[in-house]
């Protein structure tokens, strides 16, 4: 199975990492972390649509992104920008996206994600 790198700040993506059993994913802390190969990354979105810097320097510096999952929000104030990291990520590298989940996601959400991962 393809390798997997992820960002989280307040615990969500961490989550999602751990519902999947990705015992081997990559966490990224300040975005200087090196992953060989290929890769899909997890991220949050923050700001008003914002892509997490650390997110974005580890882009920069590895470059086997082959998808993105995003875990964004669906409340009120950050509806109209809902998981833009993914979407931003996935234009900027023509990736496709895998999922935009809403916080830790959903047992559906999971069982998609994992069929994706096993696949690649
Ligand atoms: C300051 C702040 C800004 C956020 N902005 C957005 C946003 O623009 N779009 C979105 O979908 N979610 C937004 N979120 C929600 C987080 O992306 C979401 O809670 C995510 O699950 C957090 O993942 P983590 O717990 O792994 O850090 C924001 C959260 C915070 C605290």
């Amino acid at each position: 199975m393809i390798k997997v790198a992820y960002t989280s700040r307040t615990g969500h993506v961490e989550k999602i990492i751990g519902k999947l059993g990705l015992t081997d994913a990559l966490k990224i802390n300040d975005g200087t972390e090196k992953v060989d190969g290929e890769y899909v990354i997890f991220t949050f979105t923050t700001g008003k649509g914002k892509t997490p810097k650390q997110v974005e320097s580890f882009l920069a510096a590895n470059p086997g992104v082959k998808a993105v999952v995003g875990s964004g929000s669906t409340a009120k104030s950050h509806i109209e920008t809902f998981n833009f990291a993914a979407e931003n990520i996935s234009k900027a590298y023509g990736i496709p996206i895998i999922a935009k989940v809403d916080g830790v996601g959903t047992e559906e959400d999971m069982v998609l994600i994992k069929a994706a991962l096993e696949k690649m």
